[in-house]
């Protein structure tokens, strides 16, 4: 569940934000055990594709991924940690989607209603724009996913269409400026 210092510095790992609360940073292997925790949970993935809990297999081909994406491009999910604890909380990041930059993020249930979705979006938002130069960002969301929807919008989101997504209609966010004519 813990990264360890020494495996943080074997690993070189980049700090990408720290908040009051959080830090975002890069991917380990070690990140493997905790996210296979998370995604066998099926509250953690009930709004997400089938809405069903995924493997272990699922989790390490994720964090393989993440891990070339950080190598190649710097930019991916980031890892959100506990600053306190050192605790893994789950990823808040972006990804690129059919074509798209999506915008996502999923947390340990351990972690929920603390305030800690809208900390990490803000400060992975930040990155995104300020490190890497991303625009026209976008969320999506099946649309009885509360707390995500929300978590747009108290970033400035708001509502520029919808798609399709493993046979569901999901609403897709943005930033309106980003989108005038929406997506
Ligand atoms: C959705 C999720 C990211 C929210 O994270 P969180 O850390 O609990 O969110 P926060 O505490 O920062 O809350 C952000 C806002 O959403 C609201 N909120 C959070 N969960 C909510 C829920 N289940 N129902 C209604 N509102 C909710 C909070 O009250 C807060 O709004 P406020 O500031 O106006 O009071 C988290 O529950 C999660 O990881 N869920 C599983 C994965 C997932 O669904 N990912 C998104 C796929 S689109």
């Amino acid at each position: 569940m813990y990264a360890s210092r020494t495996a943080r510095i074997l690993n070189s790992m980049k700090i990408h934000a720290r908040t009051e609360r959080l830090l975002l940073r890069d991917w380990m292997l070690d990140d493997v055990a905790p996210y296979t925790a998370l995604v066998a949970d099926p509250d953690v993935m009930r709004y997400i594709g089938d809405g069903k809990p995924r493997s272990r297999t699922y989790a390490v081909n994720f964090v393989q991924e993440q891990i070339r994406h950080q190598k190649t491009r710097g930019w991916m999910r980031f890892v959100v940690e506990e600053a306190a604890t050192e605790a893994f909380v789950g990823f808040c990041g972006l990804d690129d989607q059919r074509g798209r930059l999506d915008f996502g993020w999923r947390y340990a249930k351990l972690f929920w209603g603390k305030g800690y979705g809208f900390e990490a979006a803000s400060a992975a938002l930040y990155v995104a724009r300020n490190e890497y130069g991303l625009t026209r960002i976008t969320c999506q969301s099946v649309l009885d996913n509360p707390g995500s929807i929300r978590i747009m919008q108290k970033m400035g989101m708001s509502e520029i269409g919808t798609d399709m997504a493993s046979g569901e209609t999901v609403v897709v966010y943005g930033f309106p400026e980003e989108w005038p004519d929406g997506l």
